[in-house]
């Protein structure tokens, strides 16, 4: 299936967007899901978060962030005073890729019109990119995460990009990334508040 250069464009709805992603067999990602997982949350939301791709819970439930690391993420997201509902939470790739080995860049580029199109559906006040993939999609940098965490990138139309360690690396390791992670997430809560419209 081809995706159209401009991605909003060419969806007449966020459903239309969701629909077409569902049966999406662009990559080989495609041969070894079970099935793709779109995204979840409030398809107006203020707070997008970008993570890196379904695991083995979230591909066969359908829905992001919903093993350990997901738990994590929904603590963290309760600890800023919000709800996962309240939010948006999405992959850079929809599909599992197998042995949760990492994405390839030809699985990252063929699915990035969906994130894009997400991005223009939603259009979030703040994006919070969850690991090295997301952060270095969407900053187009080489930059690693451990260097960019907690910082605030200008995004799109006025928007704010806040690169934070993904869940899972927090989970691997001890003390000090929860500790950082948490300060991030604070940093979250404030560009959120200083973009609210009253
Ligand atoms: N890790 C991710 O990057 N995304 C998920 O949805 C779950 C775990
Ligand atoms: Fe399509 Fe993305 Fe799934 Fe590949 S990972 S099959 S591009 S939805």
């Amino acid at each position: 299936m081809s995706l159209p250069r401009d991605p909003a464009a060419g969806f007449a709805s966020f459903d239309a967007l969701r629909e077409v992603a569902r049966g999406c067999t662009a990559c080989g990602l495609a041969e070894t899901r079970t099935q793709v997982v779109f995204g979840v949350g409030d398809p107006h939301a203020e707070l997008l978060f970008v993570g890196e791709g379904p695991g083995e819970q979230e591909d066969l439930q359908g829905e992001p962030f919903v093993g350990r690391a997901g738990q994590l993420l929904t603590r963290l997201i309760e600890g800023i005073g919000l709800e996962r509902s309240d939010v948006y939470i999405t992959n850079v790739v929809k599909c599992r890729p197998p042995g949760n080995r990492d994405p390839l860049p030809v699985e990252i580029a063929t699915c990035r019109p969906y994130l894009e199109a997400q991005l223009d559906f939603i259009a979030p006040t703040v994006v919070v990119t969850l690991g090295n993939f997301a952060t270095k999609l969407l900053l187009d940098t080489k930059v690693g995460i451990t260097k960019l965490r907690g910082q605030e990138f200008p995004f799109g139309d006025g928007a704010v990009l806040i690169p934070v360690l993904h869940p899972s690396a927090v989970l691997r390791n001890t003390g000090a990334s929860l500790a950082q992670t948490r300060a991030d997430f604070v940093t979250v809560k404030r560009a959120l508040r200083a973009r609210a419209t009253a």
